[in-house]
């Protein structure tokens, strides 16, 4: 879970141009079990954005160590973060130019 809000705050961090809090995590699905030595890759889509907010969404796949040609998606989860000033309060993302 960690490393889901890793990936997701990356994205939303860039689109932020900085400093972001999450505010909730709105879905979190373990679709399928990561084994030890399992090679995991996460991708984050940002999927909606408010004023302050960024929502994105991650999907967690795996290659199977003894099975490297099985890739599955083991995991999705939807995260919200927030941009926040130096006093972690709110403040607007910048425009996209
Ligand atoms: C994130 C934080 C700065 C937001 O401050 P706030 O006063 O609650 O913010 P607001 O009510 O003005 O809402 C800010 C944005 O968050 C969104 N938001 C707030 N609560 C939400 C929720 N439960 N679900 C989805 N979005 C939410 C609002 O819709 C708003 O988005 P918009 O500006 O794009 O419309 C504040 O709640 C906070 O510091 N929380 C703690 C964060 C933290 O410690 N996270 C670590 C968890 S391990």
């Amino acid at each position: 879970m960690a490393q889901v809000d890793i990936a997701g705050s990356i994205s939303a961090s860039r689109r932020a141009n900085g400093r972001i809090a999450p505010v909730t995590v709105n879905s979190f699905l373990f679709k399928h079990p990561v084994f030890v030595g399992d090679l995991l890759s996460f991708y984050a889509d940002i999927v909606k954005t408010g004023n302050t907010s960024v929502t994105v969404y991650v999907e967690v796949w795996v290659q199977r160590m003894r099975l490297q040609d099985e890739v599955v998606k083991v995991t999705e989860a939807t995260l919200t973060y927030v941009a926040t000033d130096r006093d972690c309060r709110p403040r607007m993302l910048p425009s996209i130019d």
